[in-house]
């Protein structure tokens, strides 16, 4: 039998539980011809097991590739990464995922931590059915018999929503829905028991009962085993329902981080507050009274670019954030990328 590889420690990590989560100066850049993309810039964060964080912010903030960056799944020689991503498996060891050898990681993805894609349908093997699939991650993982992982496979597809689950395990992709083959990700993710589950935008493509359901199985599962969940979502009501803390992005930087009901009642950053003050208010139809942002989109950022990325659509810009903006610390575990953050929510 294969010995298990050893992780790579580094010594600088304080020990922590099984499932923390420590992303430190996080930076990815992809090299285009004429210029550089700065996908993600220098963002740090934890997850603990038990807690649920969400990440927000609009279309290309970087939230995607931050998180195929800490599951180093970006390849390709024009990609470029730094910091660290410290990871504290089932044993307690703690493992660097940006140093790490591919053994290692392939021991940990899959297993200890698991990843639901944004796209469903190009992370499914079209050659195989969806019950073996979820099957082969629990023999890998669990050490199952062929047998007893099919079960378990029936089980994960019946928990995930999917009725008829022991025919419907004989599936290939092509066969399902768009909402069901999300599911059968979900199934494969959970097949590993993962201690950390990284979901990315894992109810889009379902209606809202499903939705609904989805979420309340991972609650439960977060419930029953202390999982770490980070969902990636562009719902600001499943953050409020869900979500312990919030992290937001904007082109590629973390703008604010704290504590989710905190953030959601009195933002620190303009931005967090025009995503607000486009949602009814919670008690009804009334918009909240935070002040939106100027029309526009998420800045491609270059090599050139100076300054508060949000500026150009900021309704409290003043000449001084055309300068760098460093993160503040606003409050106890509260940072907010704002000159002004005091005057946001006041
Ligand atoms: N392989 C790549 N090569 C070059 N640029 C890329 C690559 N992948 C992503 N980007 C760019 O990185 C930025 C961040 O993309 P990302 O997919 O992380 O956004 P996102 O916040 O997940 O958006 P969405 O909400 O639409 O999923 C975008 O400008 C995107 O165009
Ligand atoms: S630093 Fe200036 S431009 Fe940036 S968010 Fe704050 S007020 Fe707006
Ligand atoms: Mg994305």
């Amino acid at each position: 039998m294969a010995s298990t590889p050893a992780p790579t420690v580094r010594e600088n990590i304080p020990a922590a539980a099984p499932g923390t989560l420590g992303v430190y100066g996080l930076t990815t850049r992809f090299r285009m011809v004429a210029h550089t993309v700065h996908a993600v810039d220098d963002l740090s964060f934890q997850v603990t097991p038990g807690e649920t964080l969400a990440i927000v912010g609009e279309s290309g903030s970087g939230k995607s590739v931050s998180m195929l960056s800490v599951m180093r799944l970006l390849d390709g020689r024009n990609v470029k990464m730094s910091g660290s991503v410290s990871f504290f498996d089932r044993t307690g060891a703690a493992c660097d995922l940006m140093t790490a050898d591919e053994r290692t990681l392939s021991r940990i993805r899959g297993g200890d931590l698991a990843m639901i894609f944004q796209d469903a349908s190009a992370s499914l093997n079209p050659l195989f059915s969806v019950g073996d699939q979820i099957a082969e991650t629990v023999q890998l993982h669990r050490g199952n018999d062929r047998k007893a992982a099919w079960a378990e496979a029936v089980e994960l597809l019946r928990q995930v929503g999917i009725a008829a689950p022991e025919q419907r395990a004989h599936d290939y992709p092509h066969q399902l829905s768009g909402g069901m083959r999300q599911r059968a990700m979900i199934a494969i993710a959970l097949a590993g028991e993962p201690l950390l589950l990284i979901a990315d935008e894992p109810t889009t493509a379902l209606d809202v009962t499903i939705q609904a359901q989805i979420l309340d199985l991972l609650k439960e599962l977060q419930r029953e085993r202390g999982l770490a969940i980070i969902l990636v979502t562009h719902d600001l009501g499943v953050v409020a329902d869900f979500a312990d803390r919030v992290l937001v992005m904007y082109a590629g930087q973390l703008v604010e981080q704290g504590e989710a009901n905190a953030v959601l009642s009195a933002p620190r950053h303009p931005y967090t507050a025009s995503l607000l003050a486009c949602l009814p208010d919670p008690a009804g139809e009334a918009p909240v009274a935070y002040r939106r942002a100027k029309p526009g989109i998420v800045p491609a950022i270059s090599d050139e670019f100076e300054g508060c990325r949000f500026r150009a659509r900021c309704p409290l810009a003043e000449p001084r954030c055309e300068n760098h903006v460093p993160l503040a610390e606003t409050g106890s575990n509260w940072q907010s990328r704002c000159l002004f953050w005091r005057e946001v929510s006041s």
